[in-house]
């Protein structure tokens, strides 16, 4: 793939040359270490640095962004308006022949599920257009994580959005129109993806999971959200009912954290709806599963919420990046169909499976703490303590006795 060095060679500059590097700095007035940034992240200088680029390497600003794949609108525009002249220039970079399914094996397979072994993308190659009703997809971040698949997780910026891009194109092929496709990433990698979606799917929410993903960073905010993309194939979603949460109270006493003053008659007792700030979202720490530690596993109280949103009992959910295998466990526990992939091995998810009743406690757990305002322990609780509930708020409405202050 030619996503190297794209900056340096617009410019004509050698990558590994020292001495070239410090020449051209000299010319153009961009101390190296800048150049060097400029080159490492693929980015156009702007203002004075662009300048005296320009001059230095005598091209145009339209030459250079060509070169670097950095294309503004002004450019599209150009393309597009002289697409049939410039077709014939540019390879055609479809392959002709399907590639086949050499390294993919089935894993494992249960009544709803088939677990593949092998790349992912290897394995859309062999999946039917708009057959798929969900995706979720959790890839590696590109922060030099060593997986036991041992993938290259430290890919050049350009390059890792590259392959994002080549699967993701995949996904949007598979997905039914009306179907969904959550990406969860990085914010970094999710804010440059987007404009990539932007051009096939329609933009549904960018939900923030808070869920802190790092130490404080020094000349950093606290990196404390990751970033949820959800968008659908085609201009309505054939399935949409979120779940609506408990209302939040205090874990000691059951009373209101928040001052729902004279609108208490107006909460939906079905609970709150849901906005796409999750702050419940717990991390997964094992200190029984030890060996599942290390598998990036997410909760299953986040894939639960996300196929209950987005797909029916009996519909088909594909989950490309397999992991420990928590999009494959919820789904199965929710009767839903799945296709999952995991280019490493897989006992893990094999051996969370064997669990499956373990998994279907906590599954429970937290659908019955949802979809009511107060579930049930909160209200007797509330009750205990003669906090209102949605009841005691009825009566006193029916009885004239309810004001303003509840
Ligand atoms: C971030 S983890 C997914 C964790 C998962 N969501 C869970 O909750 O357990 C990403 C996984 O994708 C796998 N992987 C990386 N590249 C892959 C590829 N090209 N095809 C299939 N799996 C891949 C890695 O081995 C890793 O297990």
């Amino acid at each position: 793939m030619g996503y190297s060095n794209q900056f340096f060679k617009a410019l004509g500059v050698g990558a590994d040359n020292g001495g070239d590097i410090a020449t051209f700095a000299k010319q153009s007035g961009v101390p190296s270490k800048k150049l060097k940034y400029y080159n490492e992240h693929n980015i156009v200088p702007t203002g004075n640095d662009l300048e005296g680029i320009l001059v230095a390497a005598k091209i145009t600003e339209l030459s250079l962004r060509l070169k670097m794949g950095r294309l503004d609108k002004d450019i599209i525009e150009a393309i597009r308006e002289n697409a049939d002249s410039i077709l014939p220039l540019i390879k055609d970079r479809t392959p002709s022949v399907e590639s086949p399914m050499t390294s993919i094996t089935l894993e494992f397979e249960t009544v709803l599920g088939r677990l593949y072994k092998g790349d992912c993308y290897e394995l859309l190659k062999t999946m039917e257009n708009d057959s798929v009703d969900l995706i979720f997809a959790d890839p590696p971040f590109n922060l030099a994580k060593l997986y036991p698949s041992e993938i290259n997780d430290k890919l050049r910026t350009e390059k890792y959005l590259h392959w994002c891009q080549e699967w993701i194109k995949e996904c949007v092929r598979v997905l039914k129109p009306g179907g969904a496709l959550f990406l969860w990433n990085l914010p970094k990698w999710n804010a440059s993806l987007t404009s990539y979606l932007e051009g096939m799917l329609t933009f549904r929410h960018w939900i923030a999971v808070d869920i802190k993903y790092s130490l404080p960073i020094q000349s950093r905010l606290y990196p404390s959200h990751y970033s949820l993309l959800y968008y659908i194939k085609g201009e309505r979603p054939n399935t949409f009912h979120p779940d609506r949460l408990a209302m939040e109270v205090c874990p000691k006493c059951y009373g209101d954290l928040k001052d729902y003053g004279g609108y208490k008659d107006k909460m939906n007792p079905a609970g709150v709806n849901i906005s796409d700030v999750w702050t419940d979202i717990p991390p997964v720490r094992h200190a029984k599963y030890k060996r599942r530690n290390g598998s990036n596993e997410l909760s299953l109280k986040l894939l639960d919420r996300i196929i209950e949103m987005a797909s029916n009992e009996g519909d088909l959910v594909f989950d490309p990046f397999g992991g420990s295998g928590t999009t494959y466990m919820a789904a199965e526990l929710k009767g839903r169909r799945w296709i999952g992939c995991e280019i490493g091995p897989s006992d893990i998810i094999q051996d969370r499976f064997a669990l499956i009743d373990k998994e279907r406690e906590i599954l429970e757990g937290y659908r019955a703490s949802i979809n009511s305002l107060f579930p049930r322990k909160t209200k007797l609780e509330r009750e205990k303590r003669g906090l209102w509930t949605c009841e005691s708020v009825k009566i006193k409405k029916q009885r004239g006795l309810f004001s303003e202050k509840g």
